[in-house]
């Protein structure tokens, strides 16, 4: 495993990659990897030959009150699962490496990024487009792989890619979940035993709107009111959004004609996650 932290040092290496014709795959985190960037990474194996996992935490996708600052890092960890994972690069630049003095461009995908956590999450996504397309110009990959549990991100980087003209094939890859349902996170960390218990309602309560579309509901408030109701049981949840909405668009359905995203935040204790569900009407 070769450790780049300098821009110039990866572009270079991808460059001879590219010379000969070898096809890379890049898998962007923020580090602290778990099982579901593992999944990543293995799926980048099969379909690319060589393998780059950047690791970097943004700072410009978290807004002033998050927990930039507390964002679980352990470089070392990091390193030791990617080196049994037999990788090629881990690409680790430092803050002003990535944004130098003077640095002042932002890539805003409009209506994307527009819903969903977007109100609660103030330049998120701004900073996401942002430091995914400076890492697709430093790396250069044929193909790229991205969670589903973060949907919305992964429809404002498909957007990208088509409006900016990028040759890079975006996977979206499906949401790794523990045994119990609780979709694997780098947050799950801050889950004190008991919240862990409750954040079960996440995955839960798209379980009950799944049940009910495939029973034949199709009114989207009906829906979003159960998928409530069933979050509110836990006492230390509280929902911050439940959004039944158009799996492209993101817009929000009142009736659900074709496969659908169903999408939620919700606070478990101060740890906010996020979970969603394609839901798919009968007939
Ligand atoms: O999903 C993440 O970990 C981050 O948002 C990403 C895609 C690595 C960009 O910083």
């Amino acid at each position: 495993l070769q450790v780049i932290e300098r821009v110039q040092d990866m572009s270079r290496w991808s460059e001879v990659q590219r010379r000969d014709g070898r096809r890379i795959a890049l898998v962007p985190t923020m580090g602290f990897l778990h099982e579901a960037h593992l999944c990543l990474v293995r799926d980048g194996k099969k379909r690319a030959d060589r393998v780059v996992v950047s690791l970097f935490v943004n700072p410009k996708q978290f807004a002033p009150n998050e927990d930039f600052a507390a964002y679980p890092r352990d470089f070392g960890r990091d390193r030791g699962l990617l080196e049994r994972e037999n990788i090629d690069v881990m690409f680790h630049p430092a803050a002003d490496e990535m944004y130098p003095a003077g640095f002042q461009t932002q890539i805003s995908v409009d209506k994307l990024g527009c819903f969903l956590c977007a109100p609660h999450r103030p330049g998120h996504f701004q900073g996401v487009a942002t430091v995914i397309s400076k890492l697709f110009n430093i790396v250069r990959p044929h193909v790229a792989i991205f969670g589903e549990k973060d949907y919305q991100q992964l429809q404002v980087i498909r957007r990208l890619v088509r409006d900016l003209n990028f040759d890079i094939e975006i996977v979206g890859h499906p949401i790794v979940r523990e045994t119990d349902g609780l979709a694997i996170s780098s947050r799950n960390i801050y889950l004190s035993p008991e919240e862990r218990q409750a954040a079960l309602c996440l995955s839960k309560s798209l379980s009950r709107g799944e049940c009910m579309v495939r029973r034949g509901e199709t009114r989207g408030d009906v829906i979003t009111t159960a998928v409530r109701a069933e979050i509110e049981k836990e006492p230390l949840a509280s929902v911050e959004y439940i959004t039944l909405c158009d799996s492209a668009t993101l817009e929000t359905l009142e009736e659900i004609r074709e496969a659908a995203l169903l999408a939620l935040a919700v606070r478990i204790g101060k740890t906010r996650l996020i979970d969603n569900r394609i839901l798919k009407p009968l007939g």
